[in-house]
């Protein structure tokens, strides 16, 4: 019989940040260790899979001699290894896949393959009460905007996505586009706060009348129009009319305010649409881009009025982390659901 109060120890290396945590009866935080790589990607405006890769490289053993450190557990007291293990960058995925059955191997602890979109949706349950389902879930980060009919932190179906960029790519590339620097969400997000939200009119896709997927590619493009003019020219002598070098803070404040208005309007209108044909008792929200203040108070007001249980994580937990995966890597431990060394890294996510 496994033990029902398990500590996991967790580990994370799917996109840019190498993270390790360990985590006790699925909630209780023991460490949570992230080391980004903003700096390495920054100069590319998006993330390098070989740099990404071999980053990772360096930084898995310091960053899980951390968590273990500051977790004060022994190896010996683990009772399990979980890793994220899906969806992600490959070469990224594969360093904390290898470390994950390197340790459950010579530790002699069972290994859990962990789905990294689903481990968002548990976000909101580290160090909180036990949500109430059905919940309606959003994940919205750099590679994923969906939303999910959220039965049990492992029974999830999907219910949109994004049909073309995620959320967190297009404020990724919008940020690109007024030169502001990368990663592109937390600059604008900060930004914003000064701008004029109406001094441009952008477009919040709403697709079919019944469609719950998301579609940004039209924003970004629109942004990147009102910003640099008209496209002008053919192949290698295509170009643009201007570039944001011309823009002034305030101006550009003013587009990042309009792009966020839209963005998160557009969010928005798709938890509105699936809250009517979902009755459900919790809201949760995971990604990167649930660290948004405009979003997190648009999701604060739309809670209260509809009395949901909001679980909007504390920003440590909406980034990429490890604790996110430990937690919700309980449930399959009290399952007895393990996977053996064959387990591997896969680009896609088990979810859609
Ligand atoms: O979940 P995450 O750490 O990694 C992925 O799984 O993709 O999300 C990273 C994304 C990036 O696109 C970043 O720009 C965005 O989350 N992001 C934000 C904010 N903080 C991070 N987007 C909007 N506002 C923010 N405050
Ligand atoms: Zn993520």
């Amino acid at each position: 019989m496994p033990d029902p109060s398990p500590v996991i120890l967790g580990i994370e290396s799917s996109c840019d940040e190498t993270a390790a945590a360990v985590v006790g009866s699925g909630r209780r935080v023991l460490s949570n260790v992230i080391a980004t790589q903003h700096d390495l990607h920054e100069e590319y405006a998006g993330v390098v899979p070989e740099i990404a890769s071999r980053a990772h490289l360096e930084r898995i053993l310091p960053v899980l001699r951390d968590a273990m450190r500051e977790a004060e557990v022994d190896y010996s007291d683990l009772d399990a290894i979980a890793v994220g293990n899906r969806p992600g960058l490959i070469g990224s995925l594969l360093v904390a896949v290898s470390a994950a059955k390197a340790l459950a191997w010579s530790l002699g602890k069972p290994l859990i393959g962990i789905d990294h979109v689903q481990a968002h949706l548990y976000a909101g349950s580290l160090e909180a009460l036990p949500v109430e389902y059905p919940a309606l879930g959003l994940v919205v980060s750099g590679g994923h905007t969906s939303l999910f009919l959220v039965h049990s932190p492992l029974d999830v179906t999907l219910l949109g996505r994004t049909i073309d960029d995620a959320v967190g790519e297009a404020y990724d590339k919008a940020a690109a586009i007024l030169e502001i620097g990368y990663p592109g969400g937390p600059r604008i997000d900060c930004i914003a706060q000064v701008g004029d939200e109406n001094a441009h009119d952008l477009p919040v896709s709403a697709l079919d009348p019944d469609s719950l997927d998301f579609s940004f590619s039209g924003l970004k493009t629109a942004l990147l129009y009102a910003v640099r003019g008209k496209p002008m020219g053919r192949g290698a002598d295509a170009h643009f009319e201007r570039d944001a070098s011309g823009l002034s803070r305030k101006e550009k404040a003013d587009f990042a305010a309009s792009f966020q208005k839209a963005a998160v309007a557009a969010v928005m209108l798709k938890i509105r649409r699936a809250l009517k044909r979902h009755a459900v008792e919790s809201l949760l929200v995971g990604g990167g881009v649930s660290a948004n203040s405009r979003l997190r108070q648009e999701l604060t007001e739309l809670g209260d009025l509809r009395q949901l249980d909001l679980r909007l994580p504390a920003i440590e937990y909406c980034l990429d982390n490890a604790a996110m995966i430990a937690g919700l890597a309980a449930g399959r431990y009290r399952a007895g659901q393990f996977d053996d060394l064959t387990l591997a890294a896969s680009p896609r996510t088990a979810t859609a």
